[in-house]
């Protein structure tokens, strides 16, 4: 692990691995070490490039707004202090994807392809954009762990409640660790990243489009959709997976990932 200066903050990044840059962005209010299962498993295939994002895990805080281009524009300034100038496979997970999409859109030459996980294209409606406001106020009056509460029963398969509980356990852990600015500052984020559906034609890169079977965050139907309007994506299912596909089913993405890479 090694804290790398991006402008005016330190980003946390794991890295490990070497061959094509793979950056993995996580989803809220995570780590990264929600990517275990690839940077264990990935690492003779890329070169792994696991950052927290602003506000979160062992990265700076920033009060306030943390937007989706904001922190696209801090991956590539992570890109730029590694020294990586070679275009990238980007993964990113939930608001990890709506950070991949910003940054698809900004920095398209530096992109090679892209890998979405359990997201979405559209914004917040205005009742959901209000909702996060007003847990983003709770988090911070009564702490992370009313994040943890809200998502934790709604991130995975029923299956990897039961069969994999440390899993589950890790995961609400790290919420706690969790600065309750970081999250405030991710929740109002969010609330206000645009719809990228009308752009998704333009995003026309080699694509993977990856989905939990049980996701009720971004439900498959949804996900194959909005891949259906991108230019050179495919869909995959992940069997037995929810929100965090890529946690509680590494094998199977792993082995998507392999593939999708090396095409
Ligand atoms: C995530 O996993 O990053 C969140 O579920 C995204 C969201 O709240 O929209």
């Amino acid at each position: 692990m090694s804290l790398v200066r991006v402008g005016d903050i330190r980003l946390q990044v794991a890295e490990r691995g070497q061959g094509q840059p793979l950056l993995l962005v996580h989803g809220y209010p995570l780590d990264h070490a929600m990517w275990r299962g690839q940077l264990d498993g990935l690492a003779e295939t890329c070169r792994l490039i696991a950052p927290d994002l602003r506000g979160f895990g062992a990265s700076d805080v920033t009060p306030g707004t943390a937007t989706m281009a904001q922190m696209a524009d801090d991956l590539a300034g992570l890109l730029d202090a590694l020294k990586i100038s070679e275009p990238v496979v980007l993964c990113g997970l939930s608001m990890g994807g709506y950070v991949a999409w910003q940054f698809a859109l900004k920095y398209r030459r530096r992109l090679a392809k892209l890998i979405l996980c359990d997201t979405r294209a559209i914004a917040d409606t205005p009742e959901a954009a209000a909702g996060r406001l007003k847990t983003a106020e709770r988090v911070l009056a009564e702490g992370a762990a009313v994040a943890a509460e809200a998502l934790v029963p709604k991130l995975f398969a029923p299956a990897t409640f039961s069969e994999q509980p440390q899993i589950v356990e890790a995961t609400r852990q790290v919420i706690l660790r969790t600065s309750p600015e970081g999250i405030a500052a991710a929740l109002r984020g969010m609330s206000e990243r645009p719809d990228v559906t009308a752009r998704l034609p333009q995003i026309d890169v080699p694509a993977l489009v990856l989905c939990g079977q049980h996701d009720g965050i971004s439900p498959p139907q949804e996900m194959r959709q909005f891949a259906a309007q991108m230019p050179q994506a495919r869909f995959l299912e992940i069997a037995g997976a929810g929100h965090m596909a890529p946690l509680e089913q590494p094998a199977a993405v792993n082995a998507a990932i392999r593939e999708f890479v090396r095409s």
